[in-house]
């Protein structure tokens, strides 16, 4: 699981047409926020849709560990009764989060003002990645941090007792920076602000509003400039957690470049900080519709359909919607495998940063199978080989990254000779039912290497 156990081998077959309807899990993002948020308020929250993947439990064993009562009562429904904001206590242990940059971002900018110490710590990817970007601002608070060398864990967080508001530009667009220093900001008295210059998913936002905080957002000179009154009074909520748009890109991927399959994905969030794969699919002329559009639980839902799309090209994806689809360029490099010419991806260099490299991680693993990719630093540029053009027949390492993992699945699902991947172990982390989800809509799974 997750880089915590023995390496799971598996062989995505070229598959036949993928039929029927495919029930993803719930958003990993809100799921993330849901809990936190539950725990720093006091009473019951309640959760259902709750995405029960390792990521999103490893947050719930955290938030017991500052003092929270988390209790699962049911599939995806959860209960928290919180501490109250700045309510936090001092966990008797290391904080082990996994393989989740959201789960620690997030949680690390939640205690830091409060006059408590956590040291947290997470598996071989998380460890190797940037947590500078958090500890900068939270220090401009009033926390110290003391960390490995570039700010890696595990590293220790100092909360302060007399935090003082912050005003703070993102220096990289960063939904879990932004929500960090909000949720810092919960607890300092005044007004905290962020400063985003390109729009990353405003999820926290919403949800701080729904529990009763006052957060404005607006757009000024360009910038989005989002305020937040600090110590609120929360009221305990009760969430729907949408089903998540960056788990349904691989069923509906799939479809895509899979001859004559047909998939709905019902009830999908399509948040627009979070749509940008859909709209950039439709721009390459993927059949995909959207049906009964609506809102549920604060954000805008709708049931997606994909069908297989011989006719798709390759397109300039523009650096200002990368940050909207962020999580998606994976699947999106291997759609783009399956178009006629080259699909251009501006403004990626975040995806360096990710579970893995991710530019580093697609492209090896494209070529091992066939497909020709060429990278810098801030883009990705996959030269496609038309619908069925993927020869396939290779093997791709996960490098304990879920969406690296999937993506590699989907491509042999589209490709004549199936593709192969290391370990689909990671997978648990943010889809624990895509084996068997993709295999009841027509994928061939073989457990053994090849
Ligand atoms: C997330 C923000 C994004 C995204 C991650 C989830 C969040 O990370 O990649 O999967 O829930 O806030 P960055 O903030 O590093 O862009």
């Amino acid at each position: 699981m997750g880089g915590h156990g023995t390496p799971e081998p598996m062989t995505a077959l070229g598959s036949g047409p993928l039929k029927g309807v495919a029930d993803v899990p719930g958003d990993k993002s809100i799921s993330h926020r849901s809990l936190i948020l539950g725990a720093l308020t006091v009473g019951e929250t309640r959760v259902t849709g709750l995405l029960e993947g390792q990521d999103v439990l490893d947050t719930a064993k955290a938030m017991e560990a500052f003092g929270a009562e988390v209790t699962r009562v049911g599939d995806g429904e959860w209960s928290i009764h919180g501490v109250g904001t700045g309510g936090f206590a001092e966990p008797e242990d290391v904080i082990d989060c996994g393989n989740s940059g959201t789960g620690v971002r997030l949680i690390m900018g939640a205690m830091a003002t409060t006059p408590i110490t956590a040291t947290f710590t997470g598996d071989a990817s998380l460890r190797t990645r940037p947590m500078g970007r958090i500890t900068g601002p939270l220090t401009e608070f009033g926390a110290a941090s003391f960390g490995r060398a570039g700010g890696r864990l595990p590293l220790t967080i100092v909360g302060t007792g007399n935090p003082v508001p912050v005003d703070y530009t993102l220096p990289v667009p960063s939904a879990q920076v932004k929500s960090a220093v909000l949720l810092a900001g919960l607890n300092a008295p005044g007004e905290t602000i962020v400063r985003e210059a390109e729009a990353t998913r405003d999820h926290t936002e919403r949800m701080l509003r729904g529990f009763g905080a006052e957060v404005s957002s607006e757009v000024e000179k360009g910038v989005r400039v989002i305020r937040l009154t600090g110590q609120p009074e929360l009221s305990a909520q009760t969430i729907a957690v949408p089903r998540d748009p960056s788990s349904a890109a691989f069923p509906v991927c799939a479809a895509l470049i899979t001859e004559g399959s047909d998939v709905l994905v019902p009830g999908i969030g399509l948040n627009p900080t979070r749509a940008g794969l859909y709209t950039t699919l439709r721009e390459m002329g993927a059949d995909l519709t959207y049906e009964k559009e609506r809102e549920e639980g604060g954000e805008p839902v709708a049931d997606l359909r994909a069908r297989f799309s011989p006719g798709m090209m390759g397109i300039e994806v523009p650096p200002e919607r990368a940050a909207s689809m962020i999580d998606e360029f994976p699947i999106l490099s291997v759609v783009a495998s399956f178009a006629e010419g080259a699909t251009v991806m501006q403004g990626v260099k975040e995806l360096r940063v990710k579970e893995s490299d991710r530019i580093d991680a697609m492209a090896v693993g494209l070529r091992a199978n066939g497909v020709a990719v060429d990278e810098t630093e801030d883009t990705m540029t996959v030269h496609g080989l038309g619908p069925k053009g993927v020869p396939g027949g290779g093997r791709a390492e996960a490098r304990l990254d879920h969406r690296i993992a999937m993506s590699f699945l989907c491509l042999g699902m589209g490709s004549e000779r199936g593709v192969s991947v290391d370990d689909a172990g990671p997978i648990l982390t943010s889809f624990p039912i895509f084996v068997p989800l993709m295999e009841r809509l027509g994928a061939s799974f073989a457990r053994d290497n090849r």
